[in-house]
């Protein structure tokens, strides 16, 4: 079964991810390509509809990419979204000029009668951010709605089914963006709205049968959600057929690799642990430079897979988590490397198999976790906060031994545990302990002590590219404190990292 379609031209930035999300929130299933994608592309996909998503650049920069003009008569509903209106008013004739930047949470009044507005209010507020505007419209095309200084905030030929947006309706800050949206997809699109992960559980299983046939798969689980959601659906598809080797670096916190064992028992899948925790603390003795310890990490997971992999025999496919961000991310050209985001689960490159498996591959995160629901998994896998691939590593500062793994785990805990009875676990998008490799004067009864500062994090973030540090209230923080220098021993200071991102990273290597 093919779900219904729109079609996303993007035009690089974070919109066009935004706006899928938001239209996925809806029950209509979308993807993202770039802006300039081929006709035949297009037709290919058969999309019900089209949203033209803003970007980055400007028509008169001249570095703007256009979509091929034919979009806007391939009698399909378009919605343009800033750049986007720009676009479809140059295409079609109009004229746009720069003008005064408008950015910011403005008033836009909702004129026409147009099925967009369809239980809109008159008037709200919007998030707008342009340089550049539409100045006069293309023949055909009425004004829709408009802001104290925007006179075509919105235009649309409603003949056509072709509309357009000066200000964002995907973010949270416009009032009724998702009512408009919703009209957009519902009642100009004529969606109906097939898009549930119930479905798409019941159809990924039929494909994936189908793909795989009597093939044997091979998935490296480590417990994050994606992996864990891709090995709950291959097993519901290919049932013995799958094999998981979970490789524990015993860089994990307090209990992971246990917890996660235990959300797949019971489940008959071929589960293999492999407990190389000493092989990798060997190779990691006495290094402190934060890359050179991801790198250490990456190689010798690689070789531990390879080695546990060669014993199975002949592996079909090789089955990976990657979903839709890191796909859409591989279309556009971000470039910089701010640190090298090995993932545990990394291709071996001296396997054969005979392809590569994605089940994942078209689903955002919360869908991802709505499918790890549907499919059985316990909440507090589904939910787990992101951890990186080279683990308890990078938030040991500086050299990592058996001892001070230790006492990072117990912080952590401790964190985390609270975390969780204040409630506040869903709302801070990651948290952690830091074990710094800064030791200092503190007093314990009559002794003076010399002990370790442990740093606690807290982030909230949409994407994780920047993230603002969690306001966590005092008195939680308090408790934690108390336990910590309480129950862990050699911590006898605890300090809470209150600097954003950027300029600091999540991690503190
Ligand atoms: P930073 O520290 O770069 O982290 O702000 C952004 C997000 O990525 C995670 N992270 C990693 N994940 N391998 C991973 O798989 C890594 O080497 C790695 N380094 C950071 C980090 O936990 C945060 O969620």
């Amino acid at each position: 079964m093919k779900h219904e379609t729109i079609l996303i031209l993007n035009l690089g930035g974070p919109f066009g991810e935004m706006i899928a999300r938001r239209v996925r929130d809806l029950g209509v299933y979308c993807e993202v390509v770039p802006c300039g994608t081929a006709m035949e592309k297009v037709r290919e996909l058969a999309p019900i509809g089209i949203i033209l998503a803003g970007g980055p650049e400007t028509l008169s920069g001249g570095k703007m990419q256009k979509p091929d003009p034919a979009i806007f008569s391939l009698g399909l509903p378009v919605l343009g979204i800033s750049g986007g209106m720009q676009l479809m008013a140059e295409a079609l004739g109009g004229e746009t000029a720069e003008t005064e930047p408008e950015t910011g949470k403005l008033t836009v009044s909702y004129d026409a009668d147009s099925p967009l507005f369809q239980k809109v209010p008159q008037e709200g507020v919007c998030q707008i951010d342009h340089r550049e505007s539409v100045i006069r419209l293309p023949e055909g095309f009425e004004a829709l709605c408009h802001t104290e200084a925007t006179v075509y905030a919105g235009m649309a030929n409603e003949e056509k089914k072709l509309y357009a947006l000066a200000f964002h309706p995907e973010v949270e800050a416009t009032q009724y963006g998702a009512d408009i949206l919703k009209n957009f997809l519902y009642e100009v699109a004529g969606a109906s709205g097939d898009w549930s992960m119930h479905d798409y559980a019941h159809q990924a299983v039929e494909t994936l049968r189908e793909q795989i046939g009597d093939g044997k798969v091979l998935l490296a689980l480590s417990g994050g959600v994606d992996s864990s959601v891709c090995a709950a659906l291959l097993d519901r598809a290919i049932g013995e057929n799958l094999t998981c080797i979970l490789v524990d670096h015993g860089l994990m916190r307090k209990n992971e690799a246990n917890e996660v064992v235990k959300a797949f028992e019971g489940r008959g899948m071929k589960l293999i642990r492999v407990d190389a925790g000493a092989r990798f603390l060997g190779k990691l003795a006495g290094v402190t430079d934060p890359e050179t310890k991801r790198k250490i990490i990456g190689e010798e997971f690689i070789r531990v897979f390879e080695e546990e992999s060669k014993k199975l025999g002949k592996m079909d496919f090789l089955a990976q988590g990657t979903i839709y961000p890191d796909v859409i991310e591989s279309g556009t050209e971000d470039g910089s490397v701010i640190k090298s985001h090995h993932n545990v689960g990394g291709l071996p490159e001296h396997i054969d198999f005979r392809g590569i498996i994605e089940p994942l591959r078209q689903l955002f995160k919360d869908e991802v976790r709505r499918l790890g629901l549907e499919l059985g998994l316990p909440e507090t896998l589904v939910w787990r906060q992101p951890f990186p691939g080279p683990g308890l590593a990078v938030r040991v500062i500086g050299e990592i031994t058996e001892d001070r793994l230790a006492i990072l785990r117990e912080a952590d805990a401790i964190f985390r545990e609270e975390i969780t009875s204040a409630g506040l676990h869903r709302s801070i998008n990651q948290y952690f302990a830091v074990l710094t490799n800064i030791r200092s004067v503190g007093v314990h009864g009559e002794e003076r002590t010399y002990d370790y500062t442990v740093a606690l994090r807290g982030v909230i973030t949409n994407d994780f590219m920047t993230a603002e540090w969690a306001r966590i209230p005092y008195d939680v923080l308090e408790r934690v404190s108390a336990r910590i220098v309480r129950e862990v021993p050699h911590v006898n200071r605890i300090v809470y990292d209150i600097t954003s991102k950027p300029p600091a990273t999540i991690e503190w290597e």
